[in-house]
């Protein structure tokens, strides 16, 4: 589903609400939160917002923060997920480290894609679905995560978490696969800007095979878009 918004702003603010409604709704059924967060650039607007205006409208000691892809990176560094999402998020929030599955982009790939996997399949045995929402972003050729288009990762039916080498800087991730990305009561797409207008209309084309489009397919998603964004919508 497609839901349009003025601009970044209204998008930040309609993905923070829904992470507040979703928390409350998680917190009521099973008394925690699993909430899985993406990286880039896009969704910073809504942490900040999570840690600030509606800091108070979550119970965040019941919450896990996963991650749906990391940069093969150290934390520290600026191209680190990890590292916006505690500068935006964390830090202001002042969250426990227990808080947090924090991919280990310092580490070895391949070990860090094993280690996660076995995180996130504790997550996926102890509860169906094992997440309550996992917040996506999109790229201008259709990925999401570190998921690319015609990566081999988009068929992986056996791991929900690997190392893939993708055609952007930094190369090397860590990627949740759309088995675990699927895992989820809901999805949100946080997708702003014109340069993201041509995939999102692909995206909404029947038998899209673009990877946002997929993993929208596994499970309840919805795009929350500006108007950049949907300007080719239906064209
Ligand atoms: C990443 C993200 C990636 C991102 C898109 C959109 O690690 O970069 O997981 O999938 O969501 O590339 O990025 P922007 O929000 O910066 O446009």
């Amino acid at each position: 589903m497609l839901v349009r918004h003025r601009d970044p702003e209204a998008v930040a603010r309609a993905a923070a609400s829904a992470v507040v409604e979703s928390a409350f709704r998680a917190v009521h059924d099973h008394g925690n939160f699993r909430l899985v967060l993406a990286g880039g650039r896009t969704p910073r607007a809504a942490y900040e917002l999570l840690a600030g205006e509606f800091r108070e409208e979550v119970d965040w000691r019941r919450v896990t923060l996963f991650f749906g892809d990391e940069r093969c990176v150290p934390p520290e560094d600026e191209a680190s997920n990890y590292r916006m999402v505690r500068d935006s998020l964390l830090d202001p929030l002042r969250l426990p480290p227990s808080s947090v599955r924090r991919m280990a982009g310092e580490v070895t790939p391949d070990n860090a894609a094993a280690e996660y996997d076995v995180e996130l399949r504790r997550a996926i045995e102890d509860r169906q679905p094992a997440f309550d929402l996992v917040l996506l972003g999109m790229g201008p050729e259709g990925h999401t995560a570190s998921l690319f288009p015609g990566d081999a990762a988009l068929e992986q039916r056996h791991r929900a978490c690997v190392h893939v080498t993708v055609p952007a800087q930094p190369a090397d991730r860590l990627t949740m696969t759309p088995m675990a990305l699927s895992a989820s009561r809901q999805v949100l797409f946080l997708v702003t800007g014109e340069d993201k207008a041509e995939a999102i209309s692909e995206v909404f084309k029947d038998g899209s095979r673009l990877p946002a489009a997929i993993v929208s397919q596994m499970a309840p998603s919805r795009f929350l878009v500006d108007e950049a964004a949907a300007s080719r919508v239906g064209a």
